[in-house]
């Protein structure tokens, strides 16, 4: 490296104290720094400046040492060149010494970068910092992965060490991302009328359908706190109460099966309203979301307003309640059509109530044999017994149908889905669950395969008219379950439907969908004690469990309880989506792993005997505890 011409620092500059350059201190500044690593620019050159912040690269040319100083707002280059003073001699002596990561205090003053060393992509990539003296805060040891931007280790091993993990750009990036959306959520519904109010966490448990988390009390024996599912029954207390606007940024625990985008603990925005119908909450949340996605990412939504699908058309269409509608790979039922020819699964799947359906790839019908083969693989990992294969090549159709069908009814069939030469069409026969289950993960699986997916575009849409009810099978018996919380309300003049048939009762309610991701969900509630207890009966619960776990909620309601509803989105999945993240723990500072482990802290972890005396506990211990 050629040694640097000499700069000549204005003699004022080099007089003044770091302390009192108007221009180079920050209101970042502290008793240790002027400013930050990621503030300075042409404008700065000249000022005496104070810089802290770890080291995230340095490039030793012997003479000349070259620091990238980094803290949250950038990064610094920083060049201690021994010949320059005394001091910086010894500052030389430091910067020689320091490794990656270690914490330094750098004093020196700002420099033009020579021509042609500049870095366009850095704020600060015009200027360096010509260090006079250096002092180490702090070593640091070796880190177990590199504080890069990517990095291969083991998500694990980033969440054991996730205060390094944080260092890192993107990590970081998310959190101050997640900071920023929330405080525009809260300036929004603030400007809106709306008052956050705290509920509490040691509470009773809420039925949203997943486990409780218990705490035990040690003040009564045997009995228990639930950290709260949601803060359901509290919100809607809060409208008995006059509050009339509701939010809160909730944190709420479920002791649910894990899967990506799942985390035991996650972060609600909660919100209720009195007074209202469906469009009060629906044209909110729009609102809020549209210009939330404007004010934090540069992605472009699909389309406002945003579409409504009904839950039996994303069912038919999509195979799902939460559908992806970046693209359109519709599915198509077979009906009747399927009892062509002579195949027998097709037959006896329709026979059994089941149905056949079917979906068009435009275009694949050169996929390989292996890629077919793959599919028929995931097909059956997903639950189907098969997967109907139909490649519409020039020469002629290639499918196992051909040898049960006509050629004029293989017409009919293609015809249906709309098939047309170069198409690879994909059937499952099965119950309708399996069929949607199967169709909707192979839709989503072609989408990616034929690039149909903008990762710069966030789809949203609502899905509406639920049904009120299911059935669902428990210990071999089948019951009614509210299709998502016993407080739903029904599409008014229904009520009489719930005596003669209640699965044909619509549920109020309103999920919002973004990408294929269940982003939010709520409802318009019941807000009479009769009807709500009709509906808890219905749900199977005797009496006393009525009055046992919702006698509260049924008594306010005899109070005046207004009219009301409201909804919750999933902050992490909403953040994750905006952060264009792969999943929700990449947006949540202090994530659990995905079977439910804090691998930094140690939890869970065992407790003293000492402990669980005083909560009056003994474990029971399984077998063999899991891994
Ligand atoms: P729901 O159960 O649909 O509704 O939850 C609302 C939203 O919270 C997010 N979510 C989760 N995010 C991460 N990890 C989880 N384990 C998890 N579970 C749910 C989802 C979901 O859409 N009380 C009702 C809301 C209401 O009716 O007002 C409720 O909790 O994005
Ligand atoms: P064959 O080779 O004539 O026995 O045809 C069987 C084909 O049907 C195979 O490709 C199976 O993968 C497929 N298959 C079997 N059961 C089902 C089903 N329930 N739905 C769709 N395809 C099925």
């Amino acid at each position: 490296m050629a040694s640097r011409p000499p700069r000549n620092a204005s003699p004022s500059s080099r007089d003044q104290s770091a302390a009192d350059t108007p221009r180079a201190r920050s209101r970042l500044a502290t008793a240790l720094r002027t400013t930050t690593c990621g503030d300075l620019t042409a404008a700065d050159v000249g000022q005496r400046v104070a810089l802290t912040g770890w080291v995230g690269h340095r490039r030793d040319y012997g003479k000349l040492v070259f620091i990238d100083l980094r803290d949250r707002y950038g990064l610094t280059q920083v060049v201690v060149d021994p010949e320059r003073s005394p001091e910086s001699a010894a500052a030389h002596a430091v910067a020689t010494e320091a490794r990656l990561e270690y914490v330094l205090r750098v004093e020196g003053v700002v420099a033009k970068r020579l021509p042609g060393k500049e870095n366009p992509h850095l704020k600060t990539g015009e200027i360096e910092v010509e260090a006079q003296h250096i002092e180490v805060l702090n070593a640091a040891k070796t880190t177990p992965f590199p504080i890069a931007d990517h990095v291969t280790a083991d998500e694990s091993l980033r969440l054991k060490y996730r205060y390094l993990d944080l260092r890192r750009e993107s990590i970081r990036g998310n959190v101050v991302l997640r900071h920023r959306a929330v405080k525009f959520i809260r300036d929004f519904l603030d400007e809106r009328g709306f008052i956050e109010v705290e509920t509490p966490i040691l509470t009773k448990s809420t039925p949203e359908g997943a486990r409780d988390y218990l705490v035990p009390s040690r003040l009564y024996p045997g009995e228990f706190y639930a950290l709260p599912q949601a803060p359901q029954q509290f919100k809607q207390l809060l409208m008995v109460a006059g509050i009339d606007r509701y939010f809160q940024i909730a944190r709420c625990f479920r002791d649910e099966d894990l899967r990506a985008d799942r985390q035991p603990e996650f972060t609600q925005l909660d919100v209720e309203m009195s007074f209202i119908a469906e469009e009060d909450v629906m044209g909110l949340i729009e609102q809020l979301l549209i210009e939330l996605i404007s004010a934090t990412t540069a992605k472009r939504i699909q389309q406002v307003p945003f579409p409504r699908i009904s839950f039996a058309e994303a069912m038919a269409k999509y195979g799902i309640d939460r559908p992806d509608i970046r693209f359109e790979l519709p599915l198509v039922e077979l009906g009747e059509l399927a009892r062509l020819g002579t195949f027998g699964v097709f037959s006896s799947a329709l026979d059994r109530g089941g149905v056949v359906k079917g979906l068009r790839v435009p275009g694949l019908a050169t996929a390989t044999r292996k890629e077919l083969d793959e599919l028929t693989e995931l097909a059956k990992a997903l639950g189907a017994k098969g997967l109907v294969t139909l490649a519409l090549l020039p020469e002629g159709p290639k499918s196992p149908l051909t040898k049960y069908t006509t050629p004029e009814e293989l017409g009919r069939i293609v015809a249906h889905l709309g098939g047309q030469t170069g198409d690879l069409l994909l059937f499952v026969a099965d119950s309708a669950k399996v069929a949607n289950d199967v169709l909707s993960r192979l839709r989503g699986r072609m989408g990616e395969r034929l690039g149909l997916i903008d990762t710069d575009v966030l789809a949203l849409c609502w899905v509406v008219d639920f049904p009120l009810l299911e059935v669902i099978e428990e210990a071999g018996k089948t019951r009614y379950h509210a299709t998502h919380n016993p407080f739903s309300g029904m599409r008014p003049g229904e009520e009489p439907l719930l005596a003669t048939d209640p699965l044909k009762v619509t549920a109020r309610q309103y999920d919002i969908i973004c990408n294929g991701y269940e982003i939010g969900g709520g409802s318009i509630r019941i807000n009479v004690a009769d009807l709500q207890h009709r509906v808890f009966e219905l749900l199977g619960l005797s009496e006393e469990q009525i009055v046992e776990q919702f006698g509260h909620m049924l008594e306010a309601f005899g109070f005046g309880a207004p009219p009301h509803g409201g909804i919750a989105l999933g902050i992490d999945r909403l953040v994750m989506l905006l952060a264009g993240a792969e999943t929700i723990r990449d947006v949540i500072p202090f994530a659990k792993m995905q079977n439910g482990q804090d691998p930094m802290m140690g939890a869970p972890s065992p407790v003293t005997e000492e402990q669980l005396r005083e909560l009056h506990l003994r474990t029971h211990m399984p077998e063999k505890p899991q891994a």
